[in-house]
């Protein structure tokens, strides 16, 4: 076994270096006390300078070696450091790395002092450097800055594993062998034994194997199987069964072992789409950056995972693009974990630089699959520079080395340009055809100008399409949602498409000239708190009813808001079979999905189209019934209710003559009724329904008015005593009497915590639109963290409890 140690806590800190800090003095005077994940500087939501956290500062660490591991080699090994750092250690420099996606170690054992106290000094330079990609030109997201993952310390025999990689080469067969590469470094020659064990997700031995192996010095790979693996479960994207692989090597009297999951599955894109295990399964997801509100890309393990699960369990996703870089492991160990598959890149935006840059940018490849290579969530690798020109050289450079590392996998590079050089295995590209209108996607073969059908994947779309803010006006973010929809129907509905990834989940900061000149770009279904628009339902609700049922109505109901006023027509994204609509405690009719615009969604969105009490509707014969249903849709969905056309004069006229009415009652009655103008205050009660069932209810209405702040962690419970810290996000809402939004709020939230955590930016903010989140952190005891939060009208408090884990191994 490695002895490995995690070293995020007790961390000294300062903004800025001087060469002094190279001399490696103990003294934290002038530091602050910091763990990690670290942001460099704790940034306000928007409206920040980009210098704000490009700068070079200075991280200091004192470290003291066990006695035990004394005669081993040491090394210390940074998560990502953003974006090049020089480490010393007791004034001596023992390494330095360029970029800030990729994991790298460095070897201490020279520079250390074996029973004092060391001081170890990290150098670390945050401003985008045009060398290091993704820089050297514009980029659509900031990098941030700092020791943003986590660091471990550990101690390596003079015979040891150092990676595994592994692979099944037929995961379809009966019995299964599974081939493991083992990197093992021997300081000199020496016979050694090597054991490998499969464990099933239940723990149970599921295979194991023994071999001797001569160990020749350097590093190499030595390849063992393991063969005739019966009852092996497939890991896809319902049941993602992970295995575990533990491999152990007894050498030249040193002990070494290492632990890796792995995931028995077959994924292929073909010209007929993408096969999960022979299976055909249609990709339907999001593009993610790694970034929150004011800490930037440094958040702990339940964060990231967070985010997985906001995908894969709150929108029924089942694929994530990393745009536009490595992302954190703890989110791809949660992807292994819930069957979301993704598509992992190498860092990168419209721009490549020289050779130098370009050497780079394999460097990063080349650790991007070295890290990530046993996970069975990653189905592709992008090796394109988001969206560059072509390059026929360094993309032929790029795929063959995936392929020479990774022949199982296939590559893709997400490319906008049409009829770009198809060099990769997977054509990916970025079509933002739709702007509104009925065409969506552009046809294959305009997009590769190939004469053959290849594998397509539809990378982005929407995003600068139509930016919209999670307190824009309701009819925007109904559109928005509407976009997302167009998308996933045509997706669903053409057979040359593997999938479609959209952009984006989450609003994002980025630079001053891309977003809404606030340094965040609103192009998310969620918004940077991970709070959802319109948008997010669109996903959400073509999940299976039988994993939750979905009624969001994309509406305040409130007269006034719109454009021309009035109410109708409004959208319920749902996955229930039909919508019962009651206004003001009368029934008004069931409402039905829109099968005809929607043909592919699982679950199109309800359109309600009028607000006419059924027992009114009785007054007519029932061919008129569905007249007059069938001509409150077209008008509601031609224009605002309030104007009556000619042509509508001659339908009215008709149907008042034959249920003997006065056409000016009747045109009333319509006004009044139909669209809710005569009504002091239209509520209303929606039933979501499962055939004969109803399922699912929500108020919404015009009597609304405030009522309540509330707040709500995601998780009740979190842990202290882990390899970091842990943090959990806290939600608080401005409701009304109706349990709605109150998206026009002046409600704010001044929190105060007693206890042990601590927040993770301002105790001081709006609910800008009715809610806004924050993250509350560990600082190491156990207890209950008490929340409380005032409002200008409002109060309420909350409590998470903080237990004690064993610290990791
Ligand atoms: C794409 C780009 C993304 C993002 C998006 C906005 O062109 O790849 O990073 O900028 O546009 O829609």
């Amino acid at each position: 076994m490695h002895q490995k140690s995690a070293l995020n806590y007790e961390w000294y800190f300062k903004p800025g270096f001087v060469p002094e800090d190279r001399v490696c003095s103990p003294s934290t005077c002038g530091f602050e006390a910091v763990d990690l994940p670290h942001t460099n500087r704790m940034l306000p939501l928007n409206y920040f300078s980009e210098s704000a956290y490009q700068f070079v500062s200075c991280y200091k660490r004192l470290i003291t070696i066990p006695g035990d591991w004394k005669g081993k080699t040491i090394f210390l090994e940074f998560e990502g450091v953003m974006l090049s750092c020089r480490v010393y250690l007791n004034g001596r420099l023992v390494g330095a790395h360029e970029g800030g996606y990729t994991p790298f170690t460095i070897e201490i054992t020279p520079a250390l002092r074996w029973r004092e106290e060391n001081v170890l000094v990290v150098e670390v330079d945050s401003r985008e450097q045009d060398g290091i990609p993704p820089f050297g030109k514009v980029v659509d997201y900031l990098t941030y800055g700092g020791i943003y993952r986590e660091v471990w310390l550990y101690a390596a025999d003079s015979a040891r594993l150092e990676r595994l990689w592994l692979d099944c080469p037929d995961p379809l067969a009966k019995t299964k062998e599974l081939c493991c590469g083992c990197d093992i470094t021997a300081e000199e020659a020496c016979r050694g034994e090597l054991e490998i064990t499969l464990w099933s997700p239940e723990h149970k031995m599921a295979g194991k194997i023994q071999e001797k192996l001569d160990l020749t010095p350097g590093t190499k790979r030595y390849r063992v199987t393991l063969t005739g693996l019966e009852g092996i479960s497939l890991w896809d994207i319902e049941n993602p069964h992970l295995y575990r692989v533990e491999a152990a090597l007894c050498a030249d009297g040193c002990e070494s072992s290492l632990d890796e999951r792995f995931g028995f599955r077959l994924a292929r894109f073909t010209e007929k789409g993408f096969f999960l295990n022979g299976r055909e399964l249609k990709l339907i997801g999001l593009n993610r950056h790694q970034s929150w509100p004011y800490v930037g890309y440094a958040m702990p393990e339940r964060v990231q995972k967070k985010d997985v699960s906001i995908l894969r369990d709150e929108l029924g996703c089942n694929m994530v693009r990393t745009s536009h870089y490595p992302q954190s492991r703890h989110f791809l160990d949660a992807c292994d974990e819930s069957g979301l598959l993704v598509m992992e890149e190498i860092p990168g935006w419209q721009h490549i630089g020289d050779e130098e840059w370009k050497k780079h940018s394999l460097k990063e490849l080349e650790a991007m699959i070295q890290r990530d290579y046993n996970r069975p969530s990653v189905i592709l690798w992008g090796v394109r520079i988001n969206e560059s020109q072509d390059d026929h050289e360094f993309y032929e450079r790029t795929n063959k080395l995936a392929r020479s590392m990774d022949p199982g996998r296939q590559t893709g590079g997400t490319r906008y340009i049409r009829r770009s050089e198809f060099l990769e295995d997977v054509y990916t590209y970025n079509d933002f055809t739709q702007s509104g209108g009925k065409e969506v996607f552009a046809p294959q073969q305009d997009v590769t100008g190939l004469d053959k059908g290849v594998p397509l994947l539809v990378t982005e779309s929407n995003g600068h399409m139509f930016p919209t803010k999670r307190f824009d006006q309701e009819l925007r973010l109904t559109e928005h949602a509407m976009r997302h929809l167009r998308v996933i129907n045509e997706c669903m509905g053409r057979e040359d498409l593997a999938g479609s990834l959209s952009w984006c989940a989450f609003d994002y900061n980025t630079h001053a000239c891309f977003g809404s000149g606030d340094k965040i770009c609103y192009h998310g279904v969620f918004d940077m708190f991970r709070n959802p628009k319109y948008a997010a339902y669109a996903y959400a609700s073509q999940k299976d009813p039988k994993t939750g049922t979905v009624m969001e109505p994309a509406t305040l109901i409130s007269r006034g808001e719109r454009d021309g006023s009035g109410t109708m027509p409004f959208y319920i994204l749902t996955n229930c079979d039909f919508v019962r609509v009651y206004k003001n405690n009368k029934k008004v009719a069931d409402f039905y999905p829109l099968r005809e615009e929607f043909p592919y969604l699982k679950h199109p969105p309800v359109m309600v189209f009028h607000l006419m009490e059924e027992e009114l509707m009785w007054a007519f014969s029932c061919e008129d019934q569905e007249l007059l249903t069938g001509f409150l849709k077209k008008r509601v969905t031609k224009k605002t209710q309030a104007a009556i056309d000619p042509e509508d004069m001659e339908f009215l006229s008709g149907l008042a003559a034959r249920s003997r009415r006065d056409v000016k009652e009747l045109t009333a009655l319509l006004f009044r009724s139909a669209s809710g103008w005569g009504e002091k205050e239209n509520n209303l009660v929606l039933e979501g329904y499962l055939g004969e069932q109803a399922v699912c209810k929500a108020e919404i209405g015009e009597g609304k008015c405030g009522a309540r702040i509330t707040a709500e962690a995601d998780d009740p419970v979190i842990y202290t005593g882990k390899a970091t810290y842990d943090a959990v996000r806290v939600t608080v809402k401005a409701l009304d009497n109706m349990g709605a939004l109150m998206p026009f709020t002046q409600e704010c939230a001044e929190v105060c915590i007693e206890g042990p955590g601590a927040l993770l930016g301002p105790s001081r903010f709006p609910l800008t639109g009715g809610i806004s989140s924050f993250w509350v952190r560990t600082t190491g005891e156990t207890g209950i963290i008490v929340i409380r939060i005032k409002g200008v009208e409002f109060r309420t408090e909350c409590e998470i409890e903080v237990r004690r884990m064993e610290a990791a191994k």
